[in-house]
């Protein structure tokens, strides 16, 4: 059913489509019975990381719900958490269109959408009209006009704001679309914006009396020395997580793709091997002192197997869905659970580390 839905999208703007399909669901939503009919029932695959229980492994990647407007039912799509966001402290418009393009014949997307979101305070208002069913993460950026010598700011304004709200907290200075963002990667900038973030975390976990964990997601474009540098500081500020990775500036595979020119950042299959090998060195360094989420490029089970074992607790995913529908989630997390089945393992965790060692 969906490949005949995506055939009609696919013929609209891609941004056009996605506001469509999410004014749709979220008018047969409110029908009686909608709900039910929509619920996917995924297998009980449970991992425990950051502190937190996933009922499986398979998230939403930040960005297909920057305003906590579908959650619910994206939870019930089956995910085993969601990333909503990116937020920012005020709203914003981001860029101009278009700026979101498919590259189908790469089952790829292009964006430079410029974190456009309606601030954190309409975020979080829509974000209480929903007991969440699965854990949340709220990913957070900076307002586009803040400067990139007041960043800092506009992370902590946005994490007191949302820390009482989420399972844990990502700080999303990999985004390619706005300008200096990931320059909050150099070793002195990022060592600085961590020691701020722990700060901020421990204060608020005072007051809350609840310890929130806080993800780093990262770029797919850093050399071996910028790995090594990060993460030696992601250790020494005691992070809870580091997300690997966002979407590239590089166009792998793409020679003569006409529309590979176009500024922005590449997700789906052309991201897979560069987002995996930032995962495999990254956890070369960290050897699971610091949890990694690997995203980039699932699109299948075997996907999703190939960055656990090259490190990561936990995996999202994005552009999939675009191309495959919701029906994604259920196949990638029951052919992770065959997989548990045939390592004779009793759970995600113990099927995985065998594998690692071979
Ligand atoms: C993204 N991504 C993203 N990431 C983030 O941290 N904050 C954001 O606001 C967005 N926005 C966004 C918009 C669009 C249109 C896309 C396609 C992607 C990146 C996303 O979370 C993920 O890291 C990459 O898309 C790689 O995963 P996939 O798509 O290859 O599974």
């Amino acid at each position: 059913m969906y490949a005949l839905l995506r055939k009609l999208l696919f013929r609209l703007d891609a941004e056009f489509s996605h506001h469509l399909v999410f004014s749709l669901l979220r008018a047969l939503y409110r029908l009686p019975g909608v709900g039910w009919l929509l619920r996917r029932q995924t297998p009980s695959l449970p991992v425990e990381v950051m502190g937190i229980k996933f009922p499986n492994p398979v998230g939403l990647a930040a960005g297909l719900d920057k305003n906590a407007d579908l959650a619910p039912l994206l939870a019930d799509f089956g995910f085993g958490f969601l990333e909503l966001g990116s937020v920012t402290p005020r709203p914003q418009p981001g860029s101009p269109k278009p700026r979101l393009f498919r590259l189908p014949s790469h089952r790829a997307l292009l964006n430079r959408m410029g974190f456009n979101n309606v601030g954190v305070a309409q975020f979080l208002n829509n974000l209480y009209q929903w007991e969440p069913t699965c854990p949340v993460g709220i990913n957070i950026g900076k307002n586009q006009d803040t400067p990139i010598e007041h960043a800092v700011d506009d992370y902590l304004s946005a994490l007191r704001a949302v820390y009482p709200h989420a399972d844990y907290v990502t700080i999303n200075i990999s985004s390619p679309n706005t300008a200096g963002l990931r320059e909050l990667q150099n070793q002195e900038n990022f060592d600085e914006l961590l020691r701020a973030l722990k700060a901020e975390q421990d204060a608020l976990a005072k007051t809350h009396e609840h310890y929130v964990p806080i993800a780093v997601k990262i770029a797919p474009d850093l050399d071996d020395n910028q790995i090594a540098a990060i993460a030696t500081l992601v250790q020494k500020h005691r992070m809870d997580a580091v997300i690997a990775t966002n979407t590239t500036i590089t166009r792998p595979g793409l020679e003569g793709e006409r529309l590979a020119r176009q500024a922005g950042g590449l997700s789906g299959r052309p991201l897979k091997e560069l987002s995996t090998s930032v995962i495999r060195r990254l956890y070369g360094h960290l050897q699971g002192k610091i949890p990694i989420i690997g995203v980039g490029g699932v699109e299948t089970a075997e996907d999703a197997w190939e960055k656990l074992i090259a490190g990561a607790d936990l995996v999202q995913i994005y552009s999939v869905l675009i191309y495959e529908g919701p029906g994604i989630v259920r196949e990638i997390v029951e052919g992770l659970a065959n997989k548990v089945t045939a390592s004779g393992c009793a759970t995600l965790t113990e099927a995985v580390a065998k594998a690692r060692n071979i």
